[in-house]
């Protein structure tokens, strides 16, 4: 059951509920950590990264349940110990358990984190934080160990704009002795949205959203009820493929705002993009029109969706320009599209994209889980059945992917 079956050339018509963000929920998780409480998130989307981060704070000694779309993490009996295993390896967002364990008691041992393979995923920002802070650090056997007798607040300028360092650096400064502020911060509504979960708990930050924020410690933090905001990268991903399939698709529990980077690029290309309160409306036309795309921190173009709008751009009427400027290799999504029939070519961090060109069901697979959405929009435009392998990439950060397409129409199954 690790294949997804795509027959292609159906217009995607319908509406369909959007998760909460991954990109968050995978932060608050460890953030538990940071109180001796049972603390209640709502609105948790269904994908394998929170299985496994959820088997992590279990491992810690954390009380999980799940009831529907909502989590109950009682870290009362938590008792620290190294964090190495496997699971630790299979996830970028276990570096946030270096910040939680470290806030909480002072110490960490967590294996370096593993995660998509954009190219070098340096955490240097990261160590560099824990350090300002009062933290020792060493690297031994393929295991972080951070130490700190106490943590005191200090400024810390990254030298990166970093959604990750940005709120490691949160998760061990909240339980701090005295100020920290944050410079150069990211300003992603994920970071927000760790920030307002954190003030539920009783800290104290101010800035987040913004290039500074500041953090005044305070212990000990208490239980807090959130729900978490919803994904943007989901919501991109079907407004993307409701365009590329020239249908017509509404996203529900959406914040219209997150979404302006998407929505301002698909109205460029001529499509009808309209907002609600909380959904957006996206219905394609012909012809798409080229553009060019450069990714950015928040509020810019972001990354997470570059690879599926390149399977978008393969159909607009003329050459498009994509630049990838966060990661090194993200990329390899383009040699799997140009088995299908795109026509693109790349120079380091740049694809040219030669539009108009016909893509043909081929067997492909999914290397990560946004350069697999990439390939499910090309199947759903592809004439012919797309066969997209490894699909447990995309289960990864996509809730339910095959269900929701057939919601909308799509000709899709798993096997
Ligand atoms: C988060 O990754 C997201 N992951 C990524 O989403 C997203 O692409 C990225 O932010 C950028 O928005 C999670 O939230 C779990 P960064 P993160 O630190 O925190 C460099 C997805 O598909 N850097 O903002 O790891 C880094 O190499 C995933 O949902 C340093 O040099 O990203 C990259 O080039 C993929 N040193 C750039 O900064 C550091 O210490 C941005 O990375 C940290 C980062």
């Amino acid at each position: 059951m690790d294949t997804l079956r795509i027959r292609g050339g159906r217009p995607l018509v319908g509406s369909i509920p959007i998760a909460g963000a991954k990109n968050s929920v995978l932060a608050l998780l460890p953030a538990t950590l940071l109180a001796e409480a049972s603390c209640t998130i709502e609105n948790v989307p269904a994908i394998r990264d929170v299985k496994v981060l959820v088997d992590l704070l279990r491992r810690l000694g954390a009380e999980v349940a799940m009831e529907g779309t909502t989590l109950r993490v009682d870290t009362a009996r938590v008792v620290n110990r190294p964090m190495i295993d496997s699971g630790v390896r299979s996830l970028r967002a276990s570096a946030y358990l270096m910040g939680a364990l470290l806030g909480r008691f002072g110490e960490a041992v967590v294996g370096l984190p593993g995660g998509c393979n954009l190219g070098s995923r340096p955490i240097d920002q990261h160590l560099k934080g824990f350090e300002s802070l009062g933290a020792t650090i060493s690297q031994r056997a393929g295991a972080i160990h951070l130490k700190a007798a106490r943590l005191r607040g200090t400024r810390i300028y990254l030298d990166v704009v970093s959604v990750g360092a940005t709120i490691n650096i949160m998760l061990a400064a909240v339980l701090a002795e005295g100020v920290t502020v944050i410079e150069n911060a990211a300003t992603e509504p994920e970071i927000v949205d760790v920030a307002t979960f954190l003030n539920g708990m009783g800290a104290r930050i101010q800035g987040a959203g913004t290039d500074v924020i500041r953090i005044r410690g305070r212990s000990p933090l208490n239980a807090c009820r959130h729900a978490i905001i919803p994904d943007r990268m989901e919501a991109g991903t079907y407004m993307i493929a409701a365009a590329a399939t020239g249908g017509e698709v509404r996203v529900d529990h959406v914040i219209p705002l997150h979404l302006e980077p998407v929505s301002a690029k698909l109205r460029e290309m001529g499509v009808f993009v309209t907002e609600g309160d909380e959904s957006v409306t996206v219905k394609g036309t012909d012809p798409l029109l080229p553009v060019d795309i450069k990714t950015q921190p928040y509020p810019g173009f972001p990354t997470d969706l570059q690879s599926p709008f390149t399977a978008l751009l393969t159909q607009a009427k003329g050459t498009s320009l994509i630049i990838e400027n966060i990661y090194e290799e993200r990329l390899k999504h383009v040699l799997e599209l140009n088995r299908m029939g795109a026509r693109i070519r790349t120079d380091g961090r740049m694809a040219l994209i030669e539009g108009g060109t016909p893509l043909y069901g081929m067997r492909v697979r999914a290397m990560d889980p946004r350069a697999g959405a990439a390939l499910v929009v090309a199947g759903l435009i592809a004439e012919g059945e797309t066969a997209i392998t490894d699909i447990h990439q995309i289960d990864r950060s996509y809730e339910r992917i095959d269900q929701k397409l057939r919601q909308l129409g799509a000709d899709v199954w798993r096997e």
